[in-house]
């Protein structure tokens, strides 16, 4: 068995999808990418002998005892998968504790982000080696639990920390935009859930196939476009398709009256476009703003309601 260390810590950072999210879970393409400026932090460490593998949620002030076996509950589910594919059994002494500065339920990557962490935290203190692929797919594994039928574009970005453009099931290509460019991310301050998003997009699917293939169609070229956009450094061009597919994602009804406020603000204060990310319904706002015009939207949009706001920037592929 591979040496225990006293202590071990993982990282990874939050994400934002910036085309095509919905329409990903169809088959479509998207591109999301990571967000440093938030992260999940994962710790492992030895704790007392015969307490057991403890799962310490420092945030949600919850601290569990993992079971012999599959768990339904997400951390001990990432915990005890992750111990499975490093052949270890279940621990009679280690302490898994993680806090997360992304936040819950507002499209930026939070489970996937908590998971990426603690595995990560604990192939080191195993002293494993893993790659972000098989990080990747064990994370997937444990999405299931938070969001039910996830696309996988989550627990990609996340492990990857690179841009990147997702086809479900098939293509998962890294790549990088050409130029550095800015997104201002806006906070709603409202909650949603995303499996509850989805399934509601899931029963107008049902209801209204073809007008909704059509609307995933056009999602889908939008991130092929995207694509193009960032790899020829078309910083103008990926603004005006935000704004498309922010136009599209409204009629697939997951947008809200605050996400629009907070879209129309950042476009008024000349911000090149705007979208919302991640499920809908609340969650955050994408701007993409250039340093003439960081201020003033941000700016506006906390005059719009903006409870926080994350400025990062997408690097290029040379930095
Ligand atoms: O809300 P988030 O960040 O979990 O993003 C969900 C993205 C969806 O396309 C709506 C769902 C998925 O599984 O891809």
């Amino acid at each position: 068995m591979s040496e225990k260390k006293q202590k071990a810590v993982g990282t990874a950072p939050g994400k934002a999808i910036l085309f095509g999210e919905h329409a990903v879970v169809y088959g479509r393409p998207a591109i999301a990418v990571p967000v440093f400026e938030v992260q999940a932090r994962a710790e492992v460490e030895l704790g007392e002998l015969g307490q057991g593998t403890v799962v310490h949620a420092k945030d949600l002030g919850l601290r569990l005892i993992l079971t012999d076996g599959p768990s339904d509950n997400p951390l001990c589910a990432i915990v005890w998968k992750t111990l499975a594919h490093l052949e270890i059994p279940p621990q009679p002494d280690i302490v898994v504790s993680v806090e997360s500065t992304v936040p819950i339920a507002r499209g930026l990557g939070s489970g996937a982000a908590v998971s990426t962490a603690i595995v990560r935290a604990l192939a080191s203190y195993f002293g494993k080696r893993l790659t972000d692929r098989v990080i990747s797919d064990l994370v997937y594994e444990a999405e299931q639990l938070y969001h039910g039928t996830p696309s996988g574009i989550d627990n990609t970005v996340v492990a990857f920390g690179k841009p990147v453009y997702f086809v479900r099931g098939r293509t998962l290509e890294i790549f990088g935009a050409k130029a550095p460019f800015t997104l201002t991310i806006a906070d709603t301050g409202i909650l949603s859930a995303t499996k509850d998003v989805v399934s509601d997009v899931r029963r107008a699917y049902e209801n209204s196939r073809s007008q909704y293939e059509r609307l995933f169609d056009e999602i889908g070229q939008i991130a092929q476009e995207g694509r193009a956009a960032m790899e020829s450094g078309d910083i103008q061009e990926i603004g005006h398709l935000m704004n498309r597919n922010h136009a599209l994602l409204k009629e697939i009804d997951v947008s809200c009256p605050e996400l629009d406020r907070l879209a129309q603000a950042a476009l008024a204060a000349g911000a090149l476009g705007a979208k919302l990310s991640g499920a809908g319904r609340g969650g955050n706002l994408l701007a993409l703003t250039t340093p003439e015009t960081r201020e003033q939207v941000e700016a506006s949009l906390r005059a719009a309601g903006a409870k926080r706001i994350i400025v990062t920037e997408v690097s290029s592929s040379c930095d």
